[in-house]
């Protein structure tokens, strides 16, 4: 039995799993009202939870090593409720299929940046769902975990559009439109990308909340805007069809114009994408919900250096660097 308040490597977990964060290259915001999105798995940037044997009578409880704190079912913190929903979500769905699932403490570690756009809950709810599979030695299809995980999004962002569980749980650079089966899109042409950090958290549900309001009142330009950022999107899978990497990186950098519009942007954001372009990016824009967190750049091969010196003048906090393959 085991409470964690840290990692003990000398005790051998009972199972692990992991799981990528991602980057939204177009689409974010309209994907909420039923335009397409693509979206990229970071692969090499992830969550990591692994399984113990907890104390009797605790339920599952998560201790987030980040944050040094522990999350059980009667924590009242609205950090912990998404991820203790996961395991629970996971616990209810395997039960019975192995080993006893009651009672067992997760431990958890991420490098994807809590409210940065890199689908950081979408990650650890993925993580930890992983970890429980593999406890109850279980393979697990991809639109399971998709699914479990869209139930702990539900609760950190309101109504999700399973943009993020989709991308995080299949790992592959996804087509999405809300309501329709996922498609995986094979890319044409290696995307070299930086991912920039503001340093400044933001709530995804806040920025989608903003974005609703403003549609309550004004429907038709919201629509317009909307619209306008699908037929981005669609320009942009031509592209990535064609290996295109210059119409793209021009289609990324005119959805974060709209995002602007949407009202969605920051000075900070705004001063990271005008950096990029400036050095030579392809094409920059935010990533995700917005209202701080990251911006995405799509770079040319052998300039991400120049460009990474360029966003951190432009006051880049810290800096992710990734290679999306050719699939
Ligand atoms: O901020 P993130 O990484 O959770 O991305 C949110 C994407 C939105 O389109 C703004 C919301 C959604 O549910 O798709």
């Amino acid at each position: 039995m085991l409470q964690l308040t840290d990692c003990s490597d000398a005790v051998h977990a009972l199972a692990s799993g992991s799981a990528c964060g991602k980057a939204i290259l177009l689409g974010e915001h309209a994907v909420v009202y039923g335009q397409p999105a693509i979206a990229v798995p970071i692969v090499d940037v992830r969550a990591q939870a692994r399984v113990w044997a907890g104390s009797p009578g605790t339920g599952p409880a998560v201790y987030a090593a980040d944050l040094a704190a522990r999350f059980t079912p009667e924590s009242d913190d609205q950090r912990g409720t998404g991820l203790v929903l996961a395991a629970q979500a996971a616990i209810d769905a395997f039960m019975g299929q192995g080993p006893p699932l009651i009672d067992l403490e997760i431990e958890l570690r991420s490098l994807v940046p809590m409210a940065r756009g890199m689908g950081s809950s979408a990650a650890t709810s993925a993580a930890i769902v992983r970890a429980i599979a593999a406890h109850a030695h279980l393979s697990l299809d991809p639109a399971v975990l998709s699914r479990l995980v869209y139930l702990a999004e539900m609760h950190y962002h309101g109504n999700p559009s399973g943009v993020d569980n989709t991308v995080v749980a299949f790992e592959r650079p996804v087509w999405f439109t809300r309501g329709s089966a996922p498609v995986f899109m094979p890319v044409g042409v290696s995307l070299h990308l930086l991912l920039a950090d503001t340093g400044v958290p933001s709530r995804t549900r806040d920025t989608v909340a903003q974005v609703r309001a403003w549609r309550e009142r004004d429907a038709a330009t919201v629509d317009g805007l909307t619209a306008a950022i699908g037929a981005l999107v669609c320009q942009a899978r031509e592209h990535l069809d064609q290996g295109d990497l210059a119409g793209l990186g021009q289609a990324m950098s005119a959805n974060h114009a709209l995002l602007r519009l949407l009202g969605v942007s920051t000075p900070a954001l705004d001063t990271l994408v005008e950096a990029a372009s400036a050095a030579g990016a392809l094409g920059a824009k935010l990533c995700g919900g917005g209202g701080g967190g990251c911006a995405v750049v799509l770079c040319p091969s052998g300039r991400a250096d120049a460009i990474s010196a360029a966003l951190r003048r432009a006051g880049a906090q810290k800096l992710y660097e990734t290679t999306i393959a050719t699939a």
